[in-house]
């Protein structure tokens, strides 16, 4: 199962992704965790693509092409693949398909997780993630079980990221209305697009794209 996650940030891309990953076992190519760890690795890409991230304007496509392209002949991903944040422009979208085609790949699906633009920078602002192991959580909307605790791997340590903040939120949503959105008829054209009510509460948010995912 080859799989686009498709909306504005903070929509839930990340949060449903890791679900998916859960059921499915296929993995989550998050340009956006892929990028933050070159940044924090200090890399020559990483380096590039830092002043670009924390002033929320998007990355070069060709950076973002190449790591895409690159991840997706690992191993791990020979029975199939989520990703979460890419393609984000008409050109990714065009050598989505490029990259797919010659592997003889298709794309299964591409789910488009609809909100308001009123509840995304609560949800950005709320939004942090275990240091250790990743998982996702909100201050209000997704509590560990136990406060200061990851439900995953139990470890205290969590952190938030430096573009989570109201300024930058408002140019990620410009760039997404302007360079990411037109990929909804790209992909309607393709009939490939299936929607979801991301102001829904998160479990049925995850109970809709499973049944999406169960009619594929
Ligand atoms: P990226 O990391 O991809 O960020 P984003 O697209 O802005 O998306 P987010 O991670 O902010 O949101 P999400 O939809 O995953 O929401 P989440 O599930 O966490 O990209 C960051 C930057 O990297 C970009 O700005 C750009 O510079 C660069 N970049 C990345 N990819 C690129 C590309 N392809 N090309 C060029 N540049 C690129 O949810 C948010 C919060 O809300 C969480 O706390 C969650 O608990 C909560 N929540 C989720 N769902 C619900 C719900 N249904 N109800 C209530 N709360 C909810």
């Amino acid at each position: 199962m080859r799989l686009i996650l498709l909306g504005p940030p903070g929509a839930g891309k990340g949060t449903q992704a890791q679900r998916i990953v859960e059921k499915h076992g296929i993995p989550q190519l998050s340009t956006g965790d892929m990028l933050r760890a070159a940044v924090s690795a200090g890399t020559e890409v990483g380096k590039r693509a830092k002043a670009v991230m924390d002033a929320g304007k998007l990355v070069s496509d060709d950076i973002v092409i190449a790591i895409v392209s690159e991840r997706i002949d690992a191993p791990d991903c020979s029975k199939g693949f989520i990703l979460d944040g890419f393609p984000r422009t008409l050109v990714q979208a065009d050598a989505t398909e490029s990259m797919l085609s010659a592997k003889g790949l298709d794309l299964s699906a591409v789910i488009e997780i609809k909100v308001d633009d009123v509840v995304l920078a609560d949800r950005v602002a709320g939004r942090y993630t275990c240091a250790n192991c990743g998982a996702g959580y909100h201050d209000t909307n997704l509590k560990p079980k136990v406060e200061g605790v990851c439900d995953k791997c139990g470890s205290t340590h969590f952190k938030r990221r430096p573009d989570d903040n109201a300024e930058t939120v408002r140019t990620r949503m410009s760039a997404y209305y302007k360079e990411t959105a037109p990929l909804l008829g790209y992909y309607y054209a393709k009939g490939k697009l299936h929607s979801v009510d991301g102001m829904a509460e998160i479990d049925t948010v995850t109970a809709e794209i499973d049944a999406i995912l169960a009619g594929l």
